[in-house]
């Protein structure tokens, strides 16, 4: 086998602010395989890269993200709140325009233009009131940017993810040929690990069950799925992983850990 794949968690989002245009270009320049990304709806509708229902960890306005318009969204600062704003991390100020609301869109179009072989694994996040709009949002996106099939030749790869296990089969069906990770933060009662839901091939365990369940990556691998373990930054947990066998670590760290996976 050859390297494990690393993914840039929300960007480079120890060094600068998760998720937004600053962390990804980061990302991009540090090498990283790929990248990983939450998407959302904002209330007209528009797919946009935030992890939490509420903005207040992670930009200057209040409430919820769904409540907001795309054009009330762009209006917020996403990288006051992050401790290294101020900095590129020695290369200057952070450009206030990478630290604002970033699309999936816009996501889309700067992965492709980096030149080089990427992976985008996209997570939905999923508010209730919108039913299946995010899946069916999220597929005609890709649609448009001609990534729901994929294509070897193309330099962008796309991965869905998601906890949920209604969002992967509304996703398998709309999107067949789309790899989707079922996300995992325990095993689901009935669970067989030579048999993912829904067609999927890749598990996407957290570190609590990995670290509870040693057995739970060689068992995965050893049935034919591939296994991304998520967020690992600690240098000990990275090794656990590697030791087990793991395809694909999640990282807010891409630079450390590329460093440990290719050295
Ligand atoms: O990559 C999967 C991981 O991101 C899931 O947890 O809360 O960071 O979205 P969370
Ligand atoms: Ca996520």
């Amino acid at each position: 086998m050859g390297h494990p794949l690393v993914f840039a968690h929300r960007g480079s989002s120890y060094d600068l602010p998760e998720h937004t245009l600053a962390a990804y270009l980061r990302a991009l320049d540090e090498g990283a395989d790929g990248m990983e990304c939450d998407v959302r709806l904002s209330r007209d509708g528009h797919l946009v890269c935030v992890h939490d229902g509420r903005l207040d960890r992670t930009s200057n306005g209040r409430g919820l993200v769904s409540a907001r318009t795309l054009a009330e969204l762009e209006l917020l600062d996403f990288g006051s709140w992050h401790p290294n704003h101020t900095s590129t991390g020695g290369a200057g100020v952070l450009d206030e325009s990478h630290t604002r609301l970033l699309t999936l869109d816009r996501l889309l179009e700067t992965v492709r233009a980096a030149g080089r072989p990427v992976r985008l694994l996209i997570e939905t996040k999923h508010p209730s009131r919108y039913g299946r709009d995010v899946e069916r949002r999220l597929v005609a996106l890709l649609d448009r940017h001609g990534l729901t099939v994929p294509r070897p030749e193309h330099p962008l790869q796309v991965t869905i993810m998601s906890f949920s296990l209604l969002a992967v089969r509304r996703l398998r069906e709309l999107a067949p040929a789309l790899p989707t990770v079922l996300l995992l933060e325990m095993l689901p009662r009935g669970f067989r690990l030579n048999r993912l839901p829904f067609g999927t091939r890749i598990a996407g365990p957290g570190l609590a069950l990995v670290r509870a369940r040693p057995d739970l990556i060689p068992a995965l691998r050893a049935a034919g799925n591939q296994v991304y373990v998520w967020t690992v930054n600690d240098p000990a947990d990275l090794e656990l992983v590697l030791a087990a066998g793991v395809d694909g670590v999640i990282t807010d760290r891409p630079a450390q850990t590329l460093t440990r996976v290719h050295g």
